[in-house]
């Protein structure tokens, strides 16, 4: 069994970001399982289904098969054997995410590819139910959040550099859905485990929260 630290908090918070780090800092890989979800909607967009079509989305999962591997240290998504890790922000992509997830079947088909990479690798895994259902035994569990109004500004700016057309209210709008929707869904809701470390990145720089993980590790 490897060295497992997991990470798992609410969207915008920096997760990968930070677990990016980690795992550098460490030498771990890093396993993220929100790309995986990401993965299995582009197969359900693929065959044509609304993200509201739950039956379809289960029937699709019968013929879906992710895998990832690394490229440059890099995680790459393997849809059915297709690298498909350049559609994997796109926008519908993230809402027929966002809705899927919430299916058992969808879940289900992704568990026990992250648990084998875990089993097999020291790993920092970050996403929404890794310290309360995907690996329960994790050495260190971390919960990292940030307060809506940090998250939309962060996701303002990036969007701004970019270039793209933004609008602070609507970003913040779509964060409280997602938080709502990511919650209060019967599979797997998005809360702290009872032994995660709950560490608040609202006024923390990038250095300063992968120090306090990397403190967290040395308990
Ligand atoms: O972190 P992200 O935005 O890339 O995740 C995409 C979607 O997948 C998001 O709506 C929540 C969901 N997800 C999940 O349900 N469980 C995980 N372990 C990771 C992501």
């Amino acid at each position: 069994m490897g060295y497992q630290i997991a990470i798992d908090g609410p969207a915008g918070a920096g997760k990968s970001t930070i677990a990016k780090l980690v795992a550098k800092r460490k030498g771990f890989i890093y396993v993220d399982t929100g790309a995986m979800y990401r993965g299995l909607a582009i197969h359900f967009l693929n065959k044509g289904i609304s993200p509201e079509d739950t039956e379809g989305i289960k029937k699709a999962c019968e013929d879906a098969e992710i895998t990832i591997g690394y490229e440059d240290g890099q995680q790459q998504i393997y849809l059915n054997g297709e690298n498909v890790t350049g559609r994997l922000r796109e926008e519908t992509v993230g809402n027929m995410a966002s809705q899927s997830s919430g299916i058992a079947e969808v879940r289900k088909k992704l568990l026990d590819l992250q648990r084998e990479l875990a089993r097999k690798e020291n790993v920092v895994m970050d996403g929404r139910d890794i310290g309360t259902s995907v690996l329960p035994d994790a050495n260190v569990k971390i919960f990292l959040t940030a307060s809506v109004d940090t998250r939309a500004r962060r996701r303002y700016n990036e969007l701004l550099e970019k270039g793209e057309a933004c609008d602070y209210e609507k970003i913040a709008e779509d964060i409280k859905e997602r938080d709502r929707r990511d919650m209060t869904r019967e599979q797997s809701p998005l809360r702290q485990a009872e032994d995660a470390y709950l560490v608040d990145s609202s006024d923390m720089t990038i250095d300063e929260v992968v120090d306090k993980i990397e403190s967290v590790c040395q308990k």
